[in-house]
């Protein structure tokens, strides 16, 4: 069975749901407390064992791949002034991984993002993690828990987690068989089906691993929902030829693509951090929304 060596972050939308911040700036590059959520992404492909990377990207998006470079003014500075804490963090994030990158030149769909990422992949399976996404396991990531399923099987993986059947409509929805515990194999997968037909609760949420098969199918793959060329339209043809198994991976997950999920994800990685938490919990404690105007 070929290992999983490579990971693909298709970053190249448009994210107009969270305009006009999206205007010059990718989402990715939103700070949950002080890092870019790219990071956080990127810490966890790297935390499941794989340090290939490449970034879909589009205009605008060079910012992003800046972060992960050297800034040899910066260390200098750091290092002449004796903030080694400050330093140790700014080297670590560009000895992270190796990150390449690939211009989607139109947004025409994720299926389309993740075609470009064809050369860089080759005859190899490959995990897809979506920039918005981003999924908080201090035990164990989200994308190592899907990778254990792919070692097990050999078959593409797709990341699923139950919602809320009211919100079933905005999600990618798959039927399923059982295999054990968390583990399913998917039958079918609907992209946001309306709330009375959802054959499951259980929704895609931007992690998959997926053999290199897909990128046959995707290149007679038409547009799709909103005149988009869809990736769930490609796994759906996947799952008609070949096992694809689907995990509900552990984890609290926060779509930061929404204004809502990145509040969220604000408050919650405050938090937790140690340097901030007491003093953030008894501000929270202490306001009353009501009361703000
Ligand atoms: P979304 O639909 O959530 O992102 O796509 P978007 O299009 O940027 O955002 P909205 O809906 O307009 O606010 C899911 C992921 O696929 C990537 C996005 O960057 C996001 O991470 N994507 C989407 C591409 O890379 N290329 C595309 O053409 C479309």
């Amino acid at each position: 069975m070929k290992k999983v060596t490579k990971a693909v972050i298709p970053a190249a939308g448009l994210g107009t749901r969270f305009l006009p911040f999206t205007k010059s700036i990718p989402k990715e590059m939103l700070p949950i407390v002080d890092k870019p959520t790219i990071q956080y992404i990127i810490e966890e492909i790297v935390d499941s064992g794989i340090k290939d990377i490449l970034i879909i990207n589009g205009r605008n998006k060079v910012v992003m791949v800046n972060h992960f470079d050297n800034v040899p003014e910066l260390e200098f500075h750091l290092k002449q002034t004796g903030k080694e804490e400050e330093l140790r963090i700014i080297e670590d994030i560009s000895n992270m991984a190796n990150i390449f990158t690939i211009r989607q030149k139109e947004a025409k769909g994720l299926g389309h993002a993740v075609l470009c990422a064809k050369e860089f992949v080759g005859d190899e399976p490959f995990a897809v993690v979506l920039g918005d996404d981003v999924v908080y396991n201090a035990d164990k990531p989200a994308l190592r828990q899907m990778l254990d399923v792919y070692d097990r099987f050999g078959k593409s993986v797709i990341g699923v987690q139950q919602v809320p059947r009211q919100e079933t409509d905005k999600y990618g929805i798959i039927s399923k068989t059982d295999v054990e515990g968390n583990i399913y194999k998917i039958t079918d997968m609907v992209e946001k089906p309306p709330v009375d037909e959802a054959p499951s609760n259980l929704a895609v949420l931007g992690r998959y691993i997926i053999t290199p098969e897909i990128f046959g199918i995707l290149e007679h793959t038409g547009k799709g929902a909103g005149g988009e060329i869809q990736l769930t339209d490609a796994l759906k043809e996947l799952c008609g030829n070949d096992d694809v198994y689907a995990c509900d991976f552990e984890g609290r997950r926060y779509d930061i693509g929404n204004k809502e999920g990145f509040l969220e994800a604000t408050v919650e990685y405050g938090l937790r951090r140690p340097e901030l938490s007491e003093a953030f919990r008894e501000y929270l404690k202490s306001l009353d929304a009501d009361s703000i105007k």
